[in-house]
């Protein structure tokens, strides 16, 4: 994914260099579903434009910060009577931002730079020039975190009038040093209906960051957790699987391939993998969170965690059968259920995490090869499986002409003489000799009955 967004940078920037040039402004611009925002600077001012692109527009804001509690904000709304509205304000929490009194930057209500037009989708523009941040612009890469909220809802004129809640919030960042066209071409807005921006039509509310902007340690860390946990749950879990459905009735190692893949290795995987998610979280300080994705998340290791004891407790208890006990028993069937079902959780749990990337980010969205790896996935593996149920079969074939008093349920493969191979290696349940060879698993006449 590193590769193809470094590439898909490069192309781009490739492409702009080959564009006339005009002359330039400093400041930096971004669009998300719900708004564009672009800064200009000039000397120890910034202008920041919100353009609202979806009706009606209510109140838009920009905060400086990576989550709502703490940040100082902007809020700004337009009026019946032509007049627009600025409002300090900051938040304490995810509650109705207080106006500020004395902001640390006071900004005053300014005339956006070119018509409205200049965005097809425009509904209006609201700007306002405010001191830079000058510890922001000496950085070397003077990229400044914003958060931005967007209501449908118009509060009253006064600046300190009640707020209604956004209808969508997000993230986005702005290189204060970037160059920005200084003539923008008009457009016309197309009929409200007739518009699409396809890689924007995605529902979520989050401005989008360049693609080749290098991966910050919280972004590093998501993926960490993205690719050790579809790792382990996506390839380790349905590979331990397979080995389960198809080799039980092929080879007597099964049980101990099936036990080091979905155990030895996939735990501490999983364990690690699943650890990096809260630590991406908070890492980058968002307190809100409690979204499908992370309860999700918190239910699947609790179930992976639950299959792996129900697999040691069945294989003590197998160790240890009474001559009579049923081949079958619920726990044994429960292990197979909760064992599909986990896989499956973690299709979705994987699906929703790549659209989780976007929002967590406020990149676009991850490459189109992860999504094209997860459809393949999710044919080619219940196919697998299937296909391995055609040996159920042969596995209750085995079952019925094996049975063993004091031992296995398991049934050795071959009966010839002088193997001792049980299709279940456990060190106490090693059949005697003369019941395998009483055993005529593979003899062509007994096929078919
Ligand atoms: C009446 C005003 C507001 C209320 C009641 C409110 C409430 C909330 C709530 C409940 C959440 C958590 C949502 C979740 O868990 O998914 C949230 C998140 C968020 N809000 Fe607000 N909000 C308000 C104004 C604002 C403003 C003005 C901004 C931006 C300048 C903003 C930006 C954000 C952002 C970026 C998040 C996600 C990050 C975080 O959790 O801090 N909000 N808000
Ligand atoms: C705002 O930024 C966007 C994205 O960089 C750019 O396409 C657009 O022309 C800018 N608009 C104005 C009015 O500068
Ligand atoms: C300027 O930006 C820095 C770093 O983000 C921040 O710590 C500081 O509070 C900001 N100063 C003002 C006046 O906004």
């Amino acid at each position: 994914m590193l590769r193809s967004l470094c590439l898909l940078g490069l192309a781009g920037t490739a492409w702009l260099k080959m564009l006339p040039p005009v002359r330039a402004l400093q400041g930096d611009g971004k669009c998300g579903l719900y708004l564009c925002v672009n800064a200009t600077v000039h000397e120890d001012m910034v202008t920041y434009e919100m353009t609202g692109l979806e009706e009606p527009l209510g109140w838009l804001a920009l905060g400086w910060g990576t989550r709502m509690e703490g940040s100082q904000m902007i809020i700004m709304w337009p009026n019946d009577d032509g007049s627009t509205t600025l409002s300090h304000r900051r938040a304490f929490g995810h509650t109705e931002p207080l106006p500020s009194e004395y902001p640390p930057r006071h900004a005053k209500i300014a005339k956006p730079r070119v018509s409205t037009l200049w965005h097809p989708k425009a509904v209006g523009t609201l700007a306002f020039t405010i001191p830079v941040n000058k510890t922001v612009l000496s950085w070397s890469n003077p990229t400044e975190r914003l958060i931005w909220a967007y209501s449908k809802v118009r509060p009253d004129k006064p600046p300190y009038s009640e707020l209604t809640q956004h209808y969508s919030a997000g993230f986005l960042r702005l290189d204060l040093g970037g160059t920005m066209p200084e003539f923008v071409p008009t457009v016309q807005p197309a009929p409200h209906e007739e518009v699409t921006v396809p890689e924007l039509s995605a529902m979520d509310g989050t401005i989008v960051t360049d693609p080749h902007e290098p991966f910050q340690r919280h972004e590093r860390i998501i993926i960490a957790h993205g690719v050790l946990a579809s790792f382990g749950f996506l390839v380790l879990l349905p590979a331990g699987s397979l080995v389960a459905r198809w080799g039980r009735t092929l080879t007597p190692k099964w049980f101990s391939i099936h036990q080091t893949i979905n155990m030895s290795i996939a735990a501490p995987l999983i364990t690690i993998g699943w650890i990096l998610g809260p630590i991406a979280v908070m890492d980058h300080q968002a307190t809100h969170l409690f979204d499908a994705h992370q309860i999700t998340g918190v239910f699947l290791l609790i179930l992976y965690y639950l299959q792996v004891s129900l697999g040691r407790y069945i294989h003590r208890r197998r160790a240890n059968a009474p001559p009579n006990a049923p081949k079958h028993p619920a726990s044994n069937v429960l292990h197979v259920a909760l064992g599909l079902f986990v896989i499956t959780l973690a299709f979705v749990q994987t699906r929703s995490g790549m659209e989780e990337w976007k929002i967590a980010t406020g990149r676009s969205h991850i490459s189109h090869w992860c999504h094209d790896l997860w459809n393949i996935w999710v044919v080619v593996m219940p196919v697998a499986y299937l296909a391995g149920t055609f040996l159920l079969r042969r596995q209750f074939y085995q079952e019925r002409y094996g049975i063993n008093p004091g031992s296995s349920n398991y049934l050795a493969l071959s009966p010839s003489p002088g193997n001792t191979d049980v299709v279940f290696e456990a060190s106490d349940d090693v059949l005697p000799k003369e019941v395998e060879s009483n055993v005529p698993l593979l003899s062509p006449h007994s096929r078919g009955s």
